[in-house]
């Protein structure tokens, strides 16, 4: 490539942006050097949670309200560094506690001395807040405002041992002389600081012997021996296996406390001739690994009792006592996670009273709002799958998922459908936020039990690969799969559950189909100028009749009584009783008299109530036209065929469905009215 142009100028700066970065990022130099860094950006001496805490607020929030309740949704958990692809939706109200349990400890105010247990049903996202937040400590650690150090000792015979524990250097500074040091960098520090400068626990067993070893050398001048430390950038990464770490318990029989703590290295031993040499232990278990930055605890209730004892230590003393060692400091978040049934399992276990005391458990519930339960699915499949997914498919699916997580109304005037869109923010005639609020106060398993996001994830997939050649995804082929999976599903084995879903299933489809032939219906009737002239028509006849007189005939100009049964066959729609009918129409025509006091015009859109009756009127006047009954039959003539062809582009245009499933739609809906007809008698 030429470095001339505009393109070689673009890549020359990329080039040197990057060099730049590299430099940054392997800084090296002498602890007088580090000294200056820290006072000019005392920031990168935070310990693990305050960094961690730091990382998260770093990208802002945004506040809503919910049932009269600021809730604030921090915009990390969108994952700002995959795009998205580890998102958290729907629960803010327990991210939020998350989050404050991290404030509190980047405080100093005692979190940062417990055992972070996230707790909830399996699959809700508890797996993902962590890799969320392991992946933010890494690209932290990467950014100029998240950088942080540790140190090498440069030994006078050429040898090179780094800390392995990779510590702050600030750590060299003996204990004694400690309070007196720091108190002079605060004063030091350049400008308003957020934390104080702090430095807790010893060095590493390894660099505490070379401390002691090195200070004999050199006579017990500090500052002599100093010169040996070259203080450096640090990089986490959790495949380097640096700052971050993760604890999977195996089989029982088979966990050892070393994967932990570390172990003995007893090649070493012989080399070095001694087994209280620190240099002859490895600082690979995954404590040591972590420190600086955070380490997970896969299934944490499963850590066998051996592991108790160490999982105590280094979460209320910070510290970790390794198997005939030296016992060693780190600086790491310890966070744990369990899903709902294995808790429930222990806790009458003794193992969980000590730990219980020593966790700060944070649930994460399922999603009960419908729209947000849906943005998992559209985040997952939408983008990633070529073919076309018909609308609603996705939305179905997460609706099922919620219902099965949401107790039954106990009122007997809501259904369980619509106790689900109150949830999601709907309104329902009769039900203030403070009901809704109520509701949900009194379901208090509502979130902890039904079908994970996994499942549902899981047959979504099954729905595309098994309909390979299908041109779209529907709703049905999506709840079909969820139906049928049902029959081996491994966590539900009683039959009275399978039922249960399995008729929540039958609610799903009929909302379905409520919905598509709601929106065919709008599609059919969506000619402006037929529904304008209907419009008309109606409104010309109720003035007449509220004016008890007679309305012109515009084809043959003869005057005559108003239509009574084009009135009521539009009324009718929308339930308005005989009885009723008087009030409407005079209500409308107040109406529309006021409006034309003001100067203004009617038009159908400003009343709902009639647009919706009006439509369906047009709606029935057309569907005979179209004869969409006789979309099932197949043969259709040309006229009919273009009469379609309208409705379906409307369907496309309007509501964003494809061609195949526009038809699909057509088709389905038709099968609907073509029930609907043969079933009305004559
Ligand atoms: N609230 C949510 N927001 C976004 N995605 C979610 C949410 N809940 C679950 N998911 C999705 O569901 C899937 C399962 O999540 P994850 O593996 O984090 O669950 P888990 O709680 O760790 O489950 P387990 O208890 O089985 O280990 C993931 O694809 C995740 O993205
Ligand atoms: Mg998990």
């Amino acid at each position: 490539m030429s470095n001339s142009g505009p393109s070689g100028i673009l890549g020359m700066i990329a080039q040197l942006q990057d060099l730049e970065r590299f430099r940054e990022q392997n800084w090296e130099g002498s602890f007088e050097d580090y000294l200056e860094i820290v006072r000019q950006n005392p920031s990168v001496t935070r310990n693990a949670w305050q960094r961690l805490y730091d990382i998260v607020i770093s990208f802002g929030t945004e506040t809503y309200t919910e049932y009269r309740k600021p809730i604030i949704r921090y915009h990390f958990f969108d994952d700002p560094f995959e795009n998205g692809k580890d998102a958290v939706f729907g629960i803010d109200v327990h991210l939020m506690k998350l989050v404050n349990v991290l404030k509190s400890a980047a405080l100093g105010f005692g979190p940062e001395k417990r055992v972070l247990l996230l707790h909830g049903p399996v699959g809700s996202a508890k797996s993902t807040i962590v890799r969320l937040l392991k992946k933010a400590v890494e690209w932290y650690s990467r950014q100029p405002e998240g950088a942080l150090y540790t140190f090498e000792w440069h030994q006078p015979d050429g040898t090179v041992v780094p800390s392995p524990m990779h510590e702050e250097p600030l750590r060299l500074v003996p204990p004694e002389m400690r309070t007196q040091v720091i108190e002079e960098l605060n004063r030091q520090v350049a400008g308003n600081a957020t934390y104080r400068i702090e430095i807790d626990g010893d060095l590493d067993p390894v660099s505490r012997f070379l401390f002691r070893e090195g200070l004999k050398q050199v006579g017990g001048d500090w500052n002599q021996l100093i010169g040996r430390i070259r203080v450096k950038r640090l990089l986490l990464s959790e495949r380097d296996r640096v700052g971050i770490g993760t604890f999977q318990p195996k089989d029982e029989k088979n966990q050892d406390s070393t994967e932990l703590t570390g172990d003995i290295n007893y090649r070493k031993i012989a080399e070095l001739g001694s087994d209280s040499d620190p240099r002859a232990f490895n600082f690979d278990g995954e404590f040591c690994v972590a420190n600086r930055g955070i380490i997970e605890f896969v299934e944490m209730l499963k850590l066998d009792v051996a592991f108790l004892y160490d999982l105590l230590g280094a979460s209320q003393e910070h510290v970790i006592k390794p198997k005939k060692f030296a016992q060693t400091h780190i600086d790491e978040v310890i966070i744990g996670h369990t899903n709902e049934p294995e808790y429930r399992k222990l806790q009458s276990n003794e193992f969980m009273e000590a730990l219980r005391d020593r966790t700060i458990k944070i649930d994460v519930p399922y999603i009960t709002r419908w729209s947000q339960e849906a943005r998992i699915y559209q985040r997952d499949f939408k983008r990633r799958v070529k073919k076309p997914i018909a609308p609603h498919t996705l939305e179905m699916a997460a609706m099922f998922a919620v219902l099965t997580r949401l107790e039954d109304p106990k009122k007997p005037n809501l259904t369980l459908l619509q106790k689900m869109k109150l949830y999601d923010g709907k309104t329902q005639p009769g039900f203030t936020e403070d009901n809704v609020k109520e509701l949900r106060k009194t379901a208090i398993r509502e979130g902890m039990e039904g079908i994970s996001p996994r499942y549902v994830q899981d047959k979504i997939s099954n729905a595309l690969v098994r309909d390979a050649d299908a041109p779209s995804l529907n709703a049905f082929m999506v709840l079909n799969e969820l139906e049928s999976g049902l029959k081996n599903h491994s966590l539900i084995n009683d039959e009275e559950r399978k039922k249960r879903y399995r008729e929540l299933l039958g609610v799903v489809k009929k909302e379905y189909e409520d919905i598509v032939k709601n929106e065919v219906q709008k599609a059919i009737a969506a000619d402006e100028s037929a529904i304008q002239r209907l419009c008309g028509n109606y409104i010309d006849n109720v003035k007449a009749y509220t004016q008890k007189e007679r309305v012109k005939n515009s084809f043959t100009g003869a005057y005559e009584e108003p239509d009574e049964r084009l009135m009521r066959n539009v009324e009718e729609k929308i339930d308005i009783a005989a009885a009723r009918k008087d009030d409407f129409r005079r209500e409308l025509m107040n109406y529309i008299g006021a409006l034309a006091l003001d100067g203004k015009q009617f038009n159908y859109k400003m009343n709902d109530r009639l647009y919706r009756a009006l439509e369906l009127k047009l709606f029935e006047d057309q569907k005979d036209s179209i004869k969409l009954s006789s979309l099932v039959s197949q043969v259709i003539d040309p006229d009919t065929q273009a009469k379609i062809d309208i409705v379906k582009q409307r369907l496309i245009d309007n509501y964003g469905y494809d061609q195949h499933s526009a038809t699909d739609v057509l088709n389905f809906v038709a099968s609907i009215f073509a029930r609907g007809d043969a079933k009305e008698p004559g």
